[in-house]
């Protein structure tokens, strides 16, 4: 049943800086997942580039680009929307896998869907 999966404190996700990574299963695979905030709002998506599927940050937790205007993949250079997931330029294949945000009372949530579910350890 989709539900709401708490994930951190409002304050931990800052505009345009680091990202706050968590893990989910997605499909049935163990995949990571990132939380940034944009322009005062908070996206998540899989940490999965649409070109090749590998994770896209190239220092640990980092995905805006220099200007803080998108998100990069380190890889070859593919760059997305931060408010939508979709490809603006370079080699991407399609879209990020979003995943819904809510923050609530100062906490973050992300939901899950009937693909999308926490990683239970
Ligand atoms: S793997 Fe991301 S641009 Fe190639």
């Amino acid at each position: 049943m989709p539900e709401w999966v708490a994930l951190c404190q409002s304050r931990d996700v800052v505009d345009g800086q680091l990202a706050v990574p968590f893990d989910v299963v997605y499909n049935g695979q163990s995949c990571r997942a990132f939380a940034v905030r944009f322009e005062g709002r908070v996206q998540a998506y899989l940490n999965r580039c649409s070109h090749v599927a590998m994770e896209m940050d190239f220092q640990p937790d980092r995905f805006f680009d220099a200007s803080g205007q998108w998100l990069v993949c380190a890889t070859h250079g593919a760059t997305y929307a931060p408010a939508t997931g979709a490809c603006s330029g370079g080699p991407c294949r399609g879209n990020l896998v979003k995943i819904a945000t809510l923050e609530k009372d100062g906490v973050v949530h992300w939901h899950t869907e009937h693909n999308l579910q926490p990683l239970i350890f």
